[in-house]
C-alpha cells in the first residue's frame, strides 16, 4: 500500500506530463504556426498625397493635458523652457506633429481668450472637465510658444458656444495682423511683435452637443458668419498657406448626423465668395458602449477583439460621409477632418473621472494604426485628422506624473509613421486571412504602403492577430528591391503597457526582411505594428 501510494502519484504524473503535451501539441498547434501573407505593392500605380496633417494630435484644457503634460510654469523645478516642459518637448519633436488642435474640444466653446493674455490672468472655471479652477496661465502667447519649441502648426477653435463672432474675429487680428492695430501694439507689448500663423480654425466644436445644443440649420447660419468675419491678416498666409476653415461635422452614422452632413454640404455647393470652408470635422472614438466602460489595463483577449472590432467602424463611417460629400463637392475640395478619435475607456480608478486618465497599451498601438491605415486609404478626402488627446488625456502619446515621464505604444506608432507624412499612397493588395475570437472575426493582418519625396518605398504591416504571427511575402513592382529594414513594435500581453517603473517596456525593435529576386519575406509577430523601408 505505503509503495504503491508512493508509486502511483509518479505514474500518474508521467501520464499527466505527456497527456499535457498532447494537449499543448494539438491547441497549440495554431499559435506556432506562422499564417503565410502575399502583399503585392504596385510602386507605378501611386494615389493621393498621405496628407501630413493626418497625424495631427489635441491638446484640450483638461485634466493634465495642458496644465503638467505641457505647462510646467518658469518657477517649476522640472526642466522647462519659458515654462514648457523640455522632456515633453523633446520627445514631441521627434514625432514631426503637423498640428495641434486646441483649446478643445468642449472647452473651447466657453473658452474667452482675452483671459489667457496678458501679465493679469484670472482665475475660471472648467465646468466642463473635473469642475475645476482654470488659472489661464496657458495660453494665446504660450500655445504659440509651445508650437515653436515643437516645430508643429497651429490649429485654433474658435468659441461659436458662449463667445460672439467679434470676439473670434478679434482674436484672430490679435493673432495674424502684421498691421499697426491697437490689437497688434497689445500683442507686441505681450512679447509677440510679429504676427503668428495660424494654419487652421476651428468653427466651433459639436456644435449639436456640448457646443451648444444646435440645429444644423442654425449651426450653418452661424458657421457662415464666422467664416465671413473671422478672418487671417497673416501677409503670408494670404495666398498659397491660406488659413484652412474647418466646419462642425458629424459625430457619428445615424440619420441625424447624415443629416448634417448633407445640410453643410448643399450649402457649400452654392457658397458664395462671403463664405467658405475647407474642410468638415468628424469625431469618431472607440467606446463600444457610452459610458466608455472597457478597461485600459488589465483585460483580456475577449475585450482585445471588441475594441479593434470596433475601431474599424471608423472605414464604414468615413464612406458614408465621403459619399455625402461627393454629391455636392465631386472635386474633394473640402477636407473630411477626423479631428478627435482614438480609444476611450473608463478612468483609471482612482483618477478624477472628469480628467479622462487612462492607460495606453498594445491594443492602442494596433487601434492608431489601423486608423491611420484608413486615412491614408482615403487619402483623397481625408486630408487631416487628430488623435484625442496629446499627453495625459485619452489616448495619448505621453503620460507624466509631475517631473517623469514616459511615451506610450500610440507614441511609438505616430514615430515610426513619420516617413509617411506627406509620402505618395501606393496600393497594396492582400488577402488579410481571419483572426477571430468567439463570435468576433478580424481581417488578421493589415497593410498600406507609400513613396516618399526621395522614391523610398515604405510599408507598413499590422498583425492584428495576438496568438499566431505571420510570414509576410512581399512582391514589389515598379523598384528592384535590395533591402528592407525598419522597426517592429509588439509585446507579449495584449494589455501590456508602459509604466513609469518600466517605461520601455512596449518598445519598437529593429526588423529586416529577406530580399530575394525583388521578393521580400519576413515574420511579423502577434499583435504587432512593422514599418520598413524598402529600397
Ligand atoms: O476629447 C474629449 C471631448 O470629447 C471633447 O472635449 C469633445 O469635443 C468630445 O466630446
Amino acid at each position: 500500500m505505503i509503495n504503491k501510494a508512493k508509486k502511483s502519484p509518479r505514474v500518474t504524473l508521467r501520464a499527466l506530463f505527456f497527456g499535457l503535451l498532447t494537449v499543448i501539441m494539438m491547441t497549440s498547434a495554431p499559435f506556432v504556426t506562422a499564417q503565410k501573407v502575399e502583399l503585392a505593392v504596385d510602386t507605378a500605380k501611386a494615389g493621393a498625397k498621405i496628407d501630413r496633417n493626418i497625424f495631427g494630435q489635441f491638446a484640450e484644457h483638461l485634466g493634465h493635458g495642458i496644465y503638467e503634460g505641457i505647462w510646467v510654469g518658469t518657477d517649476s523645478k522640472i526642466p522647462n523652457t519659458r515654462g514648457i516642459r523640455n522632456d515633453v518637448v523633446a520627445a514631441l519633436k521627434a514625432l514631426k506633429v503637423p498640428n495641434v488642435r486646441w483649446p478643445g474640444g468642449c472647452f473651447a466653446d466657453e473658452y474667452h481668450w482675452r483671459k489667457g493674455i496678458g501679465a493679469q490672468r484670472p482665475v475660471t472655471l472648467n465646468p466642463n472637465w473635473g469642475g475645476v479652477t482654470e488659472p489661464n496661465t496657458f495660453g494665446t502667447h504660450e500655445f504659440m510658444d509651445f508650437l515653436e519649441q515643437i516645430g508643429s502648426e497651429a490649429y485654433v477653435s474658435v468659441n461659436v458656444g458662449s463667445g460672439t463672432p467679434q470676439e473670434a474675429a478679434e482674436w484672430l487680428e490679435y493673432l495674424t495682423t502684421a498691421q499697426q492695430t491697437a490689437l497688434a501694439k497689445e500683442r507686441a507689448v505681450n512679447g509677440h511683435a510679429a504676427p503668428f500663423k495660424v494654419g487652421y480654425l476651428g468653427i466651433g466644436n459639436e456644435s449639436w452637443d456640448c457646443g451648444g445644443n444646435m440645429t444644423s440649420d442654425y449651426y450653418l447660419s452661424q458657421m457662415k458668419i464666422y467664416s465671413r468675419f473671422v478672418r487671417n491678416f497673416n501677409p503670408e498666409q494670404q495666398e498659397k498657406s491660406h488659413m484652412l476653415k474647418i466646419a462642425v461635422g458629424p459625430g457619428g452614422g445615424e440619420a441625424r448626423w447624415t443629416e448634417w452632413t448633407e445640410t453643410i454640404m448643399k450649402a457649400y455647393q452654392h457658397h458664395t465668395w462671403s463664405w467658405d470652408i475647407d474642410g468638415l470635422s468628424m469625431h469618431n472614438y472607440t467606446v463600444v458602449k457610452w459610458p466608455p466602460a472597457f478597461k485600459s489595463v488589465g483585460f483580456g483577449e475577449t475585450e482585445y477583439a471588441q475594441i479593434l472590432k470596433s475601431t474599424l467602424e471608423m472605414e464604414e463611417l468615413i464612406n458614408k460621409h465621403s459619399a455625402i460629400m461627393d454629391k455636392y463637392d465631386s472635386q474633394k475640395k473640402v477636407a473630411l477632418v477626423v479631428d478627435e478619435w482614438g480609444g476611450w475607456y473608463a478612468p483609471v480608478p482612482g483618477s478624477n473621472p472628469g480628467f479622462l486618465v487612462q492607460q495606453n497599451s498594445i491594443r492602442d498601438a494596433i487601434l492608431a494604426a489601423l486608423n491611420l491605415n484608413t486615412f491614408a486609404r482615403h487619402a483623397d478626402r481625408v486630408r487631416m485628422a487628430n488623435i484625442a488627446q496629446m499627453i495625459n488625456v485619452l489616448q495619448a502619446m505621453i503620460i507624466t506624473d509631475k517631473g517623469n515621464m514616459f511615451v506610450t505604444p500610440t507614441y511609438y506608432v505616430f514615430k515610426m509613421y513619420v516617413p509617411f507624412q506627406d509620402a505618395t499612397f501606393v496600393p497594396v493588395t492582400f488577402d488579410a486571412g481571419t483572426y477571430t475570437n468567439g463570435n468576433i472575426s478580424l481581417p488578421r493582418v493589415d497593410a498600406i504602403a507609400a513613396k516618399d519625396k526621395t522614391g523610398k518605398v515604405w510599408l507598413e504591416i499590422t498583425n492584428v492577430d495576438p496568438n499566431q504571427s505571420a510570414e509576410v511575402e512581399v512582391g514589389v513592382v515598379g523598384i528592384a528591391a535590395k533591402s528592407a529594414v525598419g522597426e517592429t513594435l509588439t509585446a507579449p500581453r495584449v494589455d501590456s503597457v508602459n509604466t513609469f517603473d518600466a517605461p520601455n517596456a512596449v518598445a519598437p525593435k529593429p526588423i529586416s526582411a529577406k530580399v530575394q529576386g525583388g521578393k521580400l519575406t519576413l515574420k511579423v509577430e502577434p499583435k504587432s505594428v512593422t514599418v520598413i523601408s524598402v529600397e
